[in-house]
């Protein structure tokens, strides 16, 4: 594998099919998982590795947002990248933030609302990522449902050529979706955060069973996460995959979100359901401790 800082550079180094994986860094099993998955479908992978100040609301949050250079190459090199792409903030903002992609509704409920501007810096550094590496394929997690609908509506807006596909989420063994986070939550907070996705499993069973409205849908999640009084609950919802637009009923790809704060650390989680299949994609579990946990 091969690092480069540059647009050209890593455009020099690629060829045939291109398959990008954009990330932050601080690698884990999820992000591996797309990686994996770009390395069988492509003849070059790119990972990149920006910790984008346009898209945190808190100078805190970016100070302090894990980093590690070494094991983040270690591990995209054993999961088959061939070039790991980490630029600087001047070379990805060279004029600051003088054009801004911003995509409109689809960023403005859930996370958009409770993170103004978050969506623009998502939008804006994956556009260029697309324009300066030119992909043929992008990757990104279901896990950020609203966060693929954005991306999904800036490549039909902008007229990328880049097809983007969606990878089920990747859980850590006892179902919580994983998340450089995860660490922060202590054992006596570890039941109460576990309350999202096993909510959202019972999600998946009724919509497997044949329920298709929003509201029962919302109803199961809000009533299972109240037997957990430690969770302050920020929203629960069911909106299109395609636009992350809400909806009453089921009839195109979904996502049921949730999000919510346990012991000062704020948790969203999701499941996909489909009713072309009627099935839900309730996302892969480790069998093991994730790596997060410092094993290998
Ligand atoms: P980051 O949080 O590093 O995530 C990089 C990619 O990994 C995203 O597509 C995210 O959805 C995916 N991912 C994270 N956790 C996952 C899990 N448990 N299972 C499957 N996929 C998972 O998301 C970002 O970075 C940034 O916003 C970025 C798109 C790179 C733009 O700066």
């Amino acid at each position: 594998m091969k690092t480069v800082s540059t647009f050209n550079g890593a455009r020099e180094l690629a060829d045939g099919r291109v398959g990008l994986v954009p990330t932050m860094g601080y690698l884990h099993e999820g992000h591996l998982s797309l990686i994996e998955t770009a390395r069988s479908e492509n003849d070059t992978v790119v990972v990149s590795v920006f910790v984008n100040p346009m898209q945190f609301g808190q100078q805190k949050d970016l100070e302090t947002y894990p980093r590690d250079a070494g094991r983040d190459s270690a591990l995209a090199s054993d999961a088959g990248a061939d070039i790991m792409f980490t630029p600087s903030v001047e070379h990805m903002y060279p004029f600051q933030h003088r054009t801004v992609v911003s995509v409109g509704t689809v960023a403005e409920g859930m996370e958009g609302a409770h993170r103004p501007g978050h969506f623009d810096g998502v939008a804006t550094v994956v556009a260029k990522l697309f324009a300066g590496l030119q992909p043929d394929v992008a990757y990104f997690g279901r896990k950020d449902a609203q966060q693929l609908a954005v991306v999904r509506a800036l490549v039909a807006d902008l007229a990328f050529p880049v097809s983007v596909r969606g990878i089920s989420t990747v859980r850590e063994a006892d179902g919580l979706a994983l998340s450089s986070r995860n660490v922060k939550i202590d054992e006596t907070n570890r039941a109460t955060a576990l309350s999202l996705s096993t909510s959202l499993m019972l999600v998946a069973d009724a919509f497997e069973a044949g329920e298709r409205k929003s509201r029962v849908l919302r109803d199961i999640v809000r009533q299972s996460l109240a037997l957990s009084q430690q969770l302050a609950v920020d929203h629960v919802e069911v909106a299109r995959s395609a636009d992350a637009r809400t909806v009453d009923a089921i009839d195109a790809e979904a996502f049921v979100a949730v999000a919510g704060t346990v012991g000062g650390v704020r948790l969203i989680d999701n499941v996909t359901l489909d009713p072309s299949t009627g099935t839900a994609d309730r996302g892969t579990r480790l069998t093991r401790p994730s790596i997060l946990y410092g094993g290998s």
